[in-house]
């Protein structure tokens, strides 16, 4: 598969000889799966014991954040409040924020705020009660990325937009128990959609889970939504997202003229919940607990 002779010391960095390691697997698994069409991940997306272990000091900060706002996040604060503590509590522990100056993206985090799919911005708008607001936190720590975010809700939310909250965590959980190692990354989406259709939301399309790690956004391409064609075989080692991103209404969102605000199309509730996990020989771990 990797083209390696059997005496080479194995691609997935165990150290071990190749034919005492995943030689067999590459022969018996992933050949039939690649002969019937399925894309193999290139080896630099299967990380190593040591890559894993840097990425999951980077997903303490972030999940340290992520808690930390549960207390700070209330009716009244101006989500540049929270773009401020983000950016104070990165740099205090040695890291670096992901977003800011990402493809120019201005601010340290996204607070996306009800009908806000993702990429809300940052600025001086006040949270009400009745709002739900994600907040999505992507970490740099000595080169290794985590990404990972949560739904907030202020005050008194209506029964409907905490269903939709519930629903979207709902979908996320089913979509990681979904991976298994060998599968295609295209059951995430099956699972995802089955559970989103029952309650008639709206799966987004337009963006998608993705590899991270050793970058904001890289391969694999987890579409949160069922799809047709073959999609790439998961394997352990491969570090990357789940975020489906929930609506009320229809699927369709649009992009507002700051270039990256994006909304739902008929301006009814979004939700999202993300965590990065990594796949092992028998599912997968969650690095953003
Ligand atoms: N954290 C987002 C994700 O889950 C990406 C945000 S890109 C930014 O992939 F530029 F808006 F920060
Ligand atoms: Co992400
Ligand atoms: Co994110």
């Amino acid at each position: 598969m990797y083209r390696l002779s059997r005496n080479d010391k194995c691609w997935c960095g165990s150290g071990k000889k190749y034919k005492q390691c995943h030689e067999r697997t590459d022969e018996k698994i992933l050949m039939p799966l690649k002969r019937a069409g399925y894309p193999i991940p290139p080896r630099r997306l299967i990380l190593n014991a040591e890559q894993i272990e840097g990425i999951r000091k980077s997903a303490e900060i972030t999940v340290g954040i992520l808690d930390r706002l549960g207390d700070i996040v209330a009716e009244g604060i101006e989500t540049r409040e929270i773009d401020d503590f983000v950016s104070k509590y990165t740099a205090e522990h040695g890291a670096v924020a992901a977003p800011l100056n990402y493809k120019g993206f201005p601010k340290s985090c996204c607070t996306s705020i009800n009908n806000i799919i993702c990429h809300g911005i940052p600025d001086s708008t006040k949270l009400k009660d009745g709002d739900i607001i994600n907040i999505d936190i992507t970490t740099i720590l000595d080169g290794y990325y985590s990404d990972s975010s949560r739904m907030y809700m202020i005050g008194n939310v209506s029964e409907e937009a905490k269903k939709l909250v519930e629903v979207t965590k709902e979908c996320m959980y089913a979509g990681i128990d979904a991976i298994k190692p060998y599968e295609p990354v295209g059951v995430i989406g099956c699972t995802i959609q089955d559970i989103a259709d029952k309650h008639g939301y709206g799966v987004v399309r337009d963006l998608c889970g993705h590899g991270v790690g050793l970058r904001f956004h890289d391969d694999p391409y987890v579409e949160h939504y069922r799809q047709r064609g073959r999609t790439m075989i998961m394997m352990p080692g491969m570090v990357f997202t789940v975020e489906p991103m929930i609506n009320q209404g229809t699927w369709r969102g649009r992009t507002l003229d700051d270039g990256w605000t994006f909304v739902t199309e008929d301006n009814m509730l979004s939700a999202q919940w993300e965590h990065t996990v990594v796949v092992t020989e028998t599912g997968c771990e969650i690095l953003t607990k």
